[in-house]
């Protein structure tokens, strides 16, 4: 049969509504706009520091004049919010400069209150950074103790609580958690503090870069014993079903790009918000390969990011962030 013979044509013709771009924007499911990210920032101690990250082109760690210059310039462009990570200048066995007043982090929570106070803060509860072992929590006999680890991530919670931090994010995938912060918190009068749980964290490679960023690499073994198998769906509901239980008021999936069955799924079966993380190796990726002329940046990112709408979530952390603010505002 030749194509001419056929004589019925197609009657659902989908491409009636992708004729123009306003036709194609009228119907158009998804958006990524500046209210939906929060931008990942890495401070540390000292001064006049801006040490970039080779595996993360444009990301670097700063001290907190460097961190006012450019949190101010995020300010006008639009950003809405900002999650800290700290690496401090020394590092022990139990992370003591994770809940240090003086810390880097609520040194840094304290000044964007101050200097762009409508910027939501959200904080980092995790004291990966601030051991010399590297890992997540209190270690004995080389094993990460879980409700021994509970109080030092209270206490963390509660400084960056009493800085001024607009939300807690716990990410240390310790059991109890989140019903450990949320007592500490409200005990201590802190009951309106919002917590976004790092609910559904696998144990991934994505994070390689991260780790770089952060010095954060553990100085044995791995983190299988908390973070989650990555072969595991079903497993992240009951987490998520867990840290809503404890009191959670956002739950996130992370990595993002490789997870996004975690995100849709979590999305129709939970009522909360539901925050996604686009990793460091995510966009480690998506740099290497723009750098190598082999995809385009904007086009890919914007995509990725719209990915993680689609999929269910309200909130995205990626470090994208800054790029987005403009790209968003040029193809407004
Ligand atoms: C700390 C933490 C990690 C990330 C966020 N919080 C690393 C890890 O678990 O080793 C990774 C973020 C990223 O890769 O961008 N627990």
């Amino acid at each position: 049969m030749s194509i001419e013979s056929i004589k019925i044509p197609p009657h659902a013709r989908m491409r009636r509504m992708r004729s123009t771009p306003t036709l194609r924007s009228l119907v158009r499911e998804n958006s990524v706009c500046a209210s939906d990210l929060i931008y990942p920032m890495f401070v540390c101690d000292g001064l006049n520091r801006r040490e970039e990250i080779s595996s993360m082109p444009g990301i670097a760690r700063l001290s907190l004049d460097q961190y006012e210059i450019e949190i101010l310039k995020l300010a006008q462009k639009g950003l809405k919010s900002v999650l800290l990570f700290g690496i401090p200048a020394h590092k022990d066995a139990l992370g003591s400069a994770a809940f240090d007043e003086n810390g880097c982090v609520q040194r840094a929570i304290r000044m964007t209150k101050e200097i762009a106070p409508e910027i939501v803060v959200v904080s980092d509860v995790c004291v990966c950074e601030f051991t010399d072992h590297g890992h997540c929590g209190v270690v004995e006999n080389a094993k990460v103790l879980n409700d021994a680890s509970l109080s030092l991530l209270s206490n963390m919670a509660l400084s960056h609580a009493e800085a001024g931090a607009d939300i807690i994010a716990p990410s240390a995938m310790m059991d109890g958690q989140v019903a450990a912060i949320r007592h500490a918190l409200d005990s201590s009068g802190y009951e309106s503090l919002p917590i976004m749980a790092y609910s559904a964290k696998f144990s991934s490679s994505f994070y390689g870069p991260f780790r770089e960023a952060a010095q954060s690499t553990p100085q044995f073994g791995d983190r299988k014993t908390y973070q989650m198998d990555a072969a595991n769906g079903r497993e992240a509901m009951e987490e998520i079903k867990l840290d809503i239980e404890q009191g959670a008021d956002i739950v996130m999936v992370k990595p993002g790009l490789a997870y996004l069955d975690i995100v849709k799924k979590a999305s129709e079966l939970f009522s909360k918000p539901i925050a996604v993380y686009n990793v460091s190796g995510e966009y480690s990726m998506v740099k290497a390969a723009a750098a190598a002329g082999f995809i385009d940046e904007k086009s890919v990112a914007m995509e990725c990011l719209l990915a993680f709408k689609r999929a269910g979530a309200s909130l995205i952390i990626s470090y994208f962030t800054p790029q987005a603010l403009e790209w968003i505002e040029e193809t407004d």
